[in-house]
């Protein structure tokens, strides 16, 4: 259709990770595992369940549009000023809106080919022509990142942890790496999965040093378990973040969605047992994943992804779970056609995972 521009008819849509309803209806399995799209297995706090029924009756109303309240407890726990902080629908939600405030036709954007395929899609669509850059053995390349930078560069795009490899670059890495961007360019600092790495001593928590130019991004939807809220939050200059209030869709998040996050922020009893649960998990998967001859790339998040030996055998594994009941996720679509991620879930979910690859590799 000649109405619609070149960039925008160029694009596939995004693939998600199968829904377990349609898993359900397509194969008619008892018990269906999904771990495919890195959510919370432990599923939403009892107290955000709580408080969002609370509030299901003001939904005749809009939601506070400057979401005073949630900002506020971010700041006062992150020591900021409401200024400093932003929400969103998802980090994802709040991407958008940096992608649509800052980004002139003209610009351009420096972003890790393979990466989080959320941003590829962002990027992608806002036809701004972006600088690909490749990964080094799963992990982030800083250097030849900040070597493509140019007088044109205006958007930059980091995620550590990184979806889907589990990789993190460390804090002599990014301040090497900040060293080398300009001031006119501004670094989207995506920490999705900050909770699962914050406990690591070189990890760079971007909130401990704070540059001008950054915007940290951070969500509800992996540590906390509110996925289908669709709520995040991002940290930042308060002049980027004052043009962001700008831009934002004024009713965005919802007003469950600014409940829930607010209910979620006060039971750190959960968080604590997610991060439990994870680690738990991982050194299970760990384990198995060895013993079954399997090489996966080690994670700082909640999901590991596996090295395959060709694109063939990824895409078989992935079938053959699948019609077992568990979902994992091929990376094709990533770019890794060799790899599968699968998500860190609950015991029993991790075993159901284990116990059906045993059975595929014996057949
Ligand atoms: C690296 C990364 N960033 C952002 C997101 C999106 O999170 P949200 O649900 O907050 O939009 C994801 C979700 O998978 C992710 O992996």
């Amino acid at each position: 259709m000649a109405l619609v521009p070149k960039h925008i008819k160029q694009l596939s849509p995004y693939q998600a990770g199968k829904p377990i309803e349609e898993v359900q209806r397509e194969l008619g399995l008892e018990r269906i595992v999904k771990l495919a799209s890195n959510e919370n297995s432990l599923g939403p706090s009892s107290k955000v369940i709580e408080a969002v029924k609370k509030s299901l009756s003001e939904n005749h109303r809009y939601p506070d549009p400057i979401g005073f309240e949630l900002r506020n407890k971010l700041a006062e726990i992150y020591n900021l000023k409401l200024n400093n902080v932003v929400l969103g629908a998802g980090s994802e939600g709040i991407m958008s809106i940096i992608m649509r405030t800052f980004l002139l036709p003209t610009d351009e954007i420096v972003a890790a080919t393979n990466s989080f395929i959320g941003f590829k899609v962002l990027a992608n669509s806002s036809g701004i022509h972006t600088n690909w850059v490749k990964m080094n053995n799963y992990h982030y390349n800083l250097e030849a990142m900040a070597d493509s930078i140019n007088e044109y560069t205006k958007v930059i795009y980091l995620a550590n942890p990184d979806n889907p490899t589990g990789t993190y670059f460390t804090i002599n890495e990014f301040d090497a790496f900040m060293k080398k961007v300009p001031n006119r360019t501004i670094v989207i600092l995506d920490e999705a999965y900050y909770e699962f790495a914050m406990d690591k001593d070189d990890y760079p928590d971007s909130m401990y040093y704070r540059y001008d130019n950054v915007i940290t991004l951070r969500t509800f939807s992996k540590a906390y378990g509110l996925a289908g809220f669709r709520i995040g939050y991002g940290f930042g200059h308060e002049d980027l973040i004052g043009n962001l209030l700008k831009v934002k869709l004024p009713f965005e998040p919802s007003l469950s969605a600014q409940v829930a996050g607010l209910a979620a922020l006060s039971d750190t009893e959960y968080l604590n047992k997610t991060l439990s649960v994870n680690n738990l998990g991982k050194e299970y998967l760990y384990f198995q994943l060895k013993k079954l001859g399997y090489y996966y790339i080690k994670t700082a998040a909640n999901f590991i992804t596996i090295v395959l030996n060709s694109p063939l055998e990824a895409e078989n594994i992935c079938f053959d779970l699948l019609k077992k009941g568990v979902i994992v996720r091929h990376l094709k679509g990533f770019g890794w056609p060799e790899c599968i991620r699968v998500s860190i879930g609950s015991a029993s979910e991790n075993k159901f995972f284990i116990e059906n690859l045993k059975i595929i590799q014996r057949a």
